[in-house]
């Protein structure tokens, strides 16, 4: 597992939420005093791109939150109606992109054009926080084919200079959202092994060390501490818990706690 560098990754992924500016600076500046004394973590929001500038300010302002977005286009400028390019994003004060959300794929986003938006976004100094992840699980473990695929096409092209600056989120699909059951810590595990091992034969093993990869999929403050202990989580892609200032504090304590 990634032994070199200690340091724990909270993403928070607001996804659609919440619906007023007001309501989005007020829950940033709550989650800020949450996690004003935690110091090893790296902690990202992904906003949604409308509250960005708003929230630039705030962030330098409290230190201690890094800033992302939830997706990129891939081309960086000209007439795609709709579509906000790296650029514009690093502009704004975002540092992280969310690219490959299970829920985008869903809209239709295949894995190339997730490779498309991996590697706009490095070109544009953003650090790309690759979502990958099954629908179900089955016997025969066809699933992890299925993640192979996955690591693979959306790496497809990357090169070994910038593959560190990779996270890479495993977020079975099954375990996203309300009613849903979050993996096991062994699940995680077998994941991430299997990851680091595609990810060890396409870019070496020393590189690898330094990826991140980090779980989501109803992460909260009660089931953080396995996945870092029996799983090795390198962090979490926090949905709902990371809407709630106490919630998503505590998970990054006790990511604090971990890295000793
Ligand atoms: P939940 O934590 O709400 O299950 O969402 C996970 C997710 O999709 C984060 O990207």
């Amino acid at each position: 597992m990634s032994k070199k560098i200690a340091k724990k990754i909270v993403v928070g992924n607001w996804k659609m939420n919440p619906l007023s500016l007001k309501e989005a600076e007020k829950l940033f500046i709550n989650i800020a005093k949450s996690v004003s004394n935690f110091k090893k973590t790296g902690i990202i929001v992904c906003l949604p791109f409308l509250y960005l500038e708003k929230l630039k300010s705030t962030s330098q302002r409290t230190k201690k939150i890094s800033l992302g977005a939830q997706d990129v286009f891939w081309e960086d400028a000209g007439a795609y109606t709709g579509e906000i390019s790296g650029d514009m994003l690093y502009d704004i004060g975002a540092k992280y992109v969310i690219v490959g959300h299970s829920e985008r794929r869903e809209m239709g986003e295949s894995n190339n054009d997730v490779n498309k938006k991996v590697k706009a976004a490095i070109r544009a100094g953003l650090v790309p926080v690759l979502c990958v992840g099954e629908s179900m699980r089955d016997k025969n473990h066809e699933y992890l084919n299925f993640i192979k695929t996955q690591v693979i096409e959306c790496l497809n092209g990357v090169s070994k200079n910038f593959i560190s600056k990779v996270i890479i989120a495993y977020e079975p699909i099954w375990a996203i959202g309300k009613g849903a059951y979050p993996a096991t810590p062994e699940e995680f595990r077998e994941m991430n092994i299997f990851i680091r091992k595609i990810l060890s034969d396409k870019f070496g093993v020393k590189i690898v060390e330094d990826i991140k990869i980090i779980y989501g999929g109803s992460v909260d403050e009660k089931n953080t501490e396995g996945f870092i202990k029996a799983g090795y989580a390198d962090g979490f892609l926090v949905g709902r818990a990371s809407l709630n200032p106490k919630k998503f504090s505590e998970i990054i304590k006790i990511c604090e706690a971990s890295d000793k």
